[in-house]
């Protein structure tokens, strides 16, 4: 591929909540809309994207063939036959990118018809608001410009990193894919035992979120580690101490590594169907 990032064609695949923040964060990015594609064949999502963002709505390709990059961002489960569908129409040097989850690479490749340049990413939710954080990794066909290209799009809905074995992929679910998750029951924890200490329903709510958005701000900024932060804010003998203290002799951490290992797990499994181990 030899054409910059700048004009690169980019086809979604599907036109619902993963397509339109990263076209959005594409277009906030100064990519033209008229580069972007979305084929959906609901009418709704295709009227809402021409709307908000004036990108270009198809019903279905119809003997386009695309180029520039393909992002596939279509439920897991209607993944293999959006391939059936775009295999015939995908242009040689087309790098094409999943998002879906517990899809792997062989497969999105096999249903491609082989030879692929395929990428497969893991985002996750808080994408919608450009704060997610997306794991990519390329199979062996992909060049170092449609990794660029690749990146370029995940980078819409936030930060981006790469990892250069499939297998890793699960883990990154069981962190980062699944992780929103394990923020919010924090969130609900802290907030119900904030209620039963006698404060109001809604400001301990608001302070839980408040609390934990201001710990990942001064995580990102301060460029000391997360433990060096924790014994900052914790003096010896106060209530930090009683409460970290209350968390650690409860077997805190090992709770984490075990619900983190259960996602791994999980992840495994799912992606196992098709008996194709990458
Ligand atoms: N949302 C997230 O935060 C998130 C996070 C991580 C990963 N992901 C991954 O992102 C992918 C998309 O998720 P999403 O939440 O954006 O799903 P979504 O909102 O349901 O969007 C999917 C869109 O694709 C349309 N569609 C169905 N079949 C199609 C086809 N054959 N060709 C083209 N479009 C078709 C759907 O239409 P209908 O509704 O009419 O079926 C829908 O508009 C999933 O694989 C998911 O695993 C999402």
């Amino acid at each position: 591929m030899t054409r910059s990032i700048d004009s690169a064609p980019i086809y979604f695949i599907g036109g619902g909540n993963m397509a339109s923040s990263l076209i959005g964060g594409l277009i906030k990015g100064g990519h033209a809309a008229s580069l972007i594609t979305v084929v959906d064949p609901g009418t709704e999502p295709r009227e809402r994207l021409r709307a908000e963002f004036e990108v270009n709505t198809v019903e279905r390709l119809d003997g386009t063939a695309p180029t520039g990059a393909v992002v596939i961002a279509v439920k897991p489960h209607i993944v293999e036959s959006a391939c059936a569908t775009l295999a015939p129409e995908l242009g040689d040097d087309c790098v094409v990118v999943s998002v879906a989850a517990g899809t792997r690479s062989t497969d999105i490749d096999r249903w491609l018809g082989g030879d692929r340049h395929v990428v497969r990413c893991m985002p996750n939710t808080p994408a919608l608001y450009g704060e997610g954080a997306s794991v990519l990794f390329a199979n062996d066909s992909v060049s170092p410009e449609q990794r660029n290209l690749a990146e370029f799009i995940l980078a819409a809905g936030g930060k981006t990193w790469w990892v250069d074995s499939e297998p890793q992929l699960d883990a990154v679910t069981a962190l980062s894919g699944s992780g929103p998750a394990y923020g919010f029951l924090l969130i609900e924890a802290m907030a119900d035992a904030g209620r039963t200490l006698g404060l109001d329903a809604e400001l301990a709510e608001q302070l839980a979120v408040q609390t934990l958005l201001g710990a990942a701000t001064m995580a990102t900024h301060d460029p000391r580690s997360p433990a060096t932060l924790r014994e900052g804010v914790t003096s010896k003998g106060g209530t930090t101490a009683a409460a970290l203290n209350a968390f650690e002799s409860a077997g805190f951490r090992n709770l984490v590594a075990t619900a983190m290992t259960a996602a791994r797990d999980r992840a495994q499994e799912l992606a196992e169907p098709t008996g194709d181990t990458p």
